[in-house]
């Protein structure tokens, strides 16, 4: 199920996102390659999914997500732009391809970096993405700069950084995984659900609880992939966390406890989703692959 449901929802945010990349102006060019460079590149998409899949639990069309979608995938993207820095994790390959800062050069990652995250916020108010009252808008702009920001993932990028080499211990890490990764999750789902227009408190409480155990679920599986992984199949170097003396949810805990706690997770995704039909399902199916991926 999740495999079509995947290439589906795939499609439709690569058309959507494809709308936003045209260069205003010819000496922009480059900007704009790297931009593209870096977010028309074959990744998972499972932000722009949990979006989609939270639009439809609640009974209301996927398209109507397109600018929900397009945002959190455009986040994304700048985070790994940003990560993959020399002054961050200094990777070289990123989605099976050489990092943007290794295919253009620095200085320009850093602006494509600076553009996706513009052009996110564009993206949520766009009309040609989706058509939503004003105030479901404002609603879904606070969201996703609450969530980006030093607040949720930059905060979270920050507490990484100054980690390094450190022991943390478990309340810390989960505290830095929630920020880095499971903030922008978080946001992915609530946006999803804003954009059905139809999300009552109660709904959006479930969801959130759910989005909160699938965040830290998928951080705590990228970094057993950093493990068990292999660098073909994951797109990006297996044992950058290592070799980099990372703060990670195996050097805590050990290999085994850490998937443990990836299953604990996912049953606490799934029990939150109880209210809720088969409209869910997609939600369900996700929260599932998140711990079962191998890339
Ligand atoms: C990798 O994210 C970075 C993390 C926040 C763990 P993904 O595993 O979603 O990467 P892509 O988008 O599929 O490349
Ligand atoms: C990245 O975490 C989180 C963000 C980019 C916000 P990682 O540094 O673990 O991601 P990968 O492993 O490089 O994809
Ligand atoms: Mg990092
Ligand atoms: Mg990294
Ligand atoms: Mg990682």
């Amino acid at each position: 199920m999740i495999a079509s449901y995947q290439a589906l929802c795939q499609a439709r945010v690569d058309h959507a996102l494809a709308t936003l990349f045209e260069a205003p102006l010819a000496d922009l060019g480059r900007l704009y390659e790297a931009m593209r460079y870096s977010v028309m590149n074959g990744g998972k998409r499972v932000r722009p999914l949990l979006a989609y899949a939270a639009c439809e639990a609640l009974g209301a069309l996927p398209e109507n997500a397109n600018g929900a979608a397009c945002a959190v995938e455009l986040i994304h993207a700048y985070s790994l732009v940003h990560d993959d820095l020399p002054a961050m994790d200094d990777d070289d390959l990123r989605r099976g391809q050489p990092t943007t800062h290794k295919a253009f050069d620095e200085a320009c990652a850093i602006l494509a970096g600076d553009g996706l995250q513009s052009l996110a916020f564009s993206a949520l108010v766009d009309p040609r993405l989706s058509e939503l009252a004003d105030g479901t808008r404002l609603q879904m702009v606070r969201t996703l700069a609450m969530a980006a920001g030093p607040a949720g993932m930059v905060g979270g990028q920050a507490i990484d950084l100054g980690s390094v080499g450190k022991r943390l211990g478990q309340p810390a890490l989960e505290r830095m995984h929630r920020h880095k990764t499971g903030a922008l999750i978080e946001a992915s789902v609530h946006l999803g659900a804003l954009a059905s227009e139809r999300a009552e408190r109660a709904d959006l409480a479930a969801l959130q609880t759910y989005a909160q155990a699938v965040g830290l679920a998928f951080q705590v599986q990228d970094d057993i992939l950093d493990v068990e992984g292999d660098t073909a199949t994951l797109g990006k170097r297996q044992g950058a966390d290592i070799a980099r003396d990372k703060p990670t949810y195996p050097a805590l805990l050990g290999l085994g406890a850490a998937k443990a706690y990836a299953v604990e997770l996912r049953d606490q995704a799934l029990h939150s989703l109880r209210p809720f039909g088969a409209g869910a399902e997609p939600l369900r199916a996700l929260a599932r692959y998140i711990i079962e991926r191998r890339n």
